[in-house]
């Protein structure tokens, strides 16, 4: 998992112009297709943070998944920040973000192209990491949202980002962690407004024996049609996950987690 530093600031510049440079004798339409992470569009925006010294190093990838890219980079004051570069997407994929975005009242009168659509993606991950922080829930704290760029404090430390729970087969405090997780599902309900629809073992990191939610792009008001349905689908994920590893005999039934105030 440990990543090695791929450019300093200096390296990373003329990397940028370079880059920029051969991507600009192309013709501009292979962007809108063929837009890979590294398209004239991101590199301008990193060379935008770096010049103004917001970052002070991009490192190397920490993970690559269909609709974002996530990289280590250190910002001003030598803190450590995970920087999430959010794809342009195909039909398929606009499709599913339009299900958590349509109902949100926070960002349904957005335009429905693919790269409004991933703009709005990106700063619906940020709104939901604000609220989330702002209640106190343990997620990555959001530092800044710029198109299709989000900056988020680290989890994890010198360049090693902390193991996602599906990664691990022993805690420390399994019931306590179960606890934890369950105490999130419903304190994001009650006290953030909001419910996270896609938690899993892929979106929950374990950092100094305490869990981390991340992921939170989909994420969903309360009156959001289906955030009832998005509920019951989180806990069942977590209930399956921590009964697969026997780290709980018997975890919370569904209906009780619904039904919990905090
Ligand atoms: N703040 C963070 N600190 C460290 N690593 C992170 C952070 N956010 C995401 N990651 C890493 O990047 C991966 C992908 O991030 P995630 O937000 O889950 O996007 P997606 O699942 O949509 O690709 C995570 O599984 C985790 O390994
Ligand atoms: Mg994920």
């Amino acid at each position: 998992m440990r990543r090695e530093k791929v450019f300093n600031t200096l390296e990373l510049r003329e990397k940028l112009i370079e880059k920029l440079q051969r991507m600009k004798v192309k013709r501009s339409e292979d962007f809108e297709v063929f837009s890979e992470v590294f398209n004239v569009e991101v590199l301008m925006q990193l060379y935008d943070l770096l010049r103004k010294g917001f970052l002070k190093e991009f490192n190397g990838e920490i993970s690559s998944g269909k609709e974002s890219k996530v990289f280590h980079a250190v910002a001003k004051g030598n803190v450590e920040v995970a920087v999430k570069i959010y794809l342009t997407v195909n039909t398929e994929i606009r499709r599913m973000m339009l299900k958590y975005i349509i109902g949100d009242k926070r960002f349904e009168k957005v335009k429905s192209d693919s790269r409004s659509l991933v703009y709005t993606w990106a700063r619906k991950e940020y709104a939901n990491l604000t609220t989330m922080h702002e209640v106190g829930l343990p997620v990555p704290k959001p530092i800044l949202v710029q198109k299709n760029i989000l900056v988020m404090s680290f989890i994890g430390e010198n360049g090693q980002r902390a193991p996602l729970l599906k990664e691990l087969h022993e805690l420390k405090k399994p019931i306590e962690t179960y606890m934890e997780i369950i105490d999130f599902i419903v304190k994001s309900r009650d006290k953030a407004g909001l419910i996270h629809a896609d938690l899993s073992e892929y979106n929950v990191m374990i950092w100094n024996e305490k869990p981390v939610i991340i992921d939170l792009s989909q994420a969903v008001p309360v009156t959001h049609p289906l955030a009832g349905e998005f509920l019951r689908r989180d806990v069942e994920n977590i209930n399956r996950f921590f009964m697969k590893r026997r780290w709980v005999d018997e975890p919370i039934p569904v209906e009780e987690v619904v039904g919990r105030i905090d």
